[in-house]
């Protein structure tokens, strides 16, 4: 199915106002390959259809929407930010919460889940006095295929060749045929809900941290601003933000102080 320019005009519309992903000129070939097929497998024979059924389809829009966006992730993607995060933020995030015995992370894009799990086995390989501590990590996402991923906790070989180290993955994996799936003790750590970030969020707990890494990058400015406007409310005052390593908030206008630990940039209130 080749896409006009007006079947183009109405996704993007449509994508933009119910994810806050931008579709810039250029991006036809993204509508064409990715809703393509979920017409014809609903049986439609056009993308005008397919635009035309979503307007009554709350769930063929929720798989337009998921089709569009982009899952691309990996374990301790970056490293150097997770290294960080063991060494420095958690020491001291630990220290402050000692009375509480409470944490709460939150993984706010988490795509299939491998930021939460690295998160959740760095918790368990450093921090054994957690044990008796409430630790939640929440994973969300606007994409109802990935959320079934992280909630399933199998990995294909492929995908735990990039980045999960050997040592790592026979301590908190079990092979399954030719997959890897984790270990009940780190999905137990993980609660896994749908989270729209461009549109009402739910009530949140206050987060330690909050990771939101590799998302803003798909948003224009108005939107970044409006999530970075509520993650801080959402943030407890000693909390710290992740970005992305190629993001920060230069071009952003908002009131978080970026504080560099050798190669890794956190934001704090
Ligand atoms: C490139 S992945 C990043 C995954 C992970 N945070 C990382 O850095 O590896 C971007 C994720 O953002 C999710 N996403 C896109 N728009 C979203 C929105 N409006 N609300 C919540 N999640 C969204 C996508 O479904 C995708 O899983």
């Amino acid at each position: 199915m080749s896409i006009s320019q007006q079947e183009f005009n109405n996704f993007k519309k449509l994508i933009q106002e119910k994810s806050a992903i931008v579709l810039d000129p250029g991006k036809e070939y993204l509508i064409e390959n990715r809703l393509t097929p979920l017409a014809k497998e609903v049986g439609l024979d056009s993308l005008t259809e397919l635009f035309q059924k979503i307007k009554s389809n709350t769930e063929l829009l929720a798989k337009v929407v998921d089709a569009i966006t982009t899952n691309e992730t990996l374990f301790f993607r970056d490293q150097h930010p997770f290294e960080t995060l063991k060494k420095i933020i958690l020491p001291n995030l630990i220290k402050a919460r000692e009375d509480k015995k409470e944490l709460n992370i939150w993984s706010s894009a988490c795509s299939a889940g491998q930021e939460a799990y690295s998160i959740a086995i760095i918790l368990k390989e450093n921090f054994p006095q957690l044990s008796n501590w409430k630790v939640k990590i929440l994973c969300t996402d606007i994409s109802h295929a990935m959320l079934e991923r992280v909630k399933s906790g199998v990995f294909s070989q492929l995908e735990v060749n990039r980045g999960m180290p050997v040592t790592l993955l026979v301590k908190y994996f079990r092979q399954k045929g030719t997959d890897w799936v984790v270990s009940d003790a780190l999905k137990e750590m993980l609660e896994v809900r749908y989270l729209n970030l461009a549109a009402v969020w739910p009530a949140l707990c206050q987060m330690d941290l909050i990771f939101l890494r590799n998302v803003l990058i798909y948003f224009d400015l108005k939107a970044k601003e409006e999530i970075l406007q509520k993650i801080q409310k959402n943030l407890c005052p000693d909390g710290c933000l992740f970005l992305g390593s190629t993001e920060s908030m230069l071009t952003v206008n908002s009131s978080f102080k970026a504080v560099k630990y050798d190669r890794t940039v956190i934001y704090t209130k």
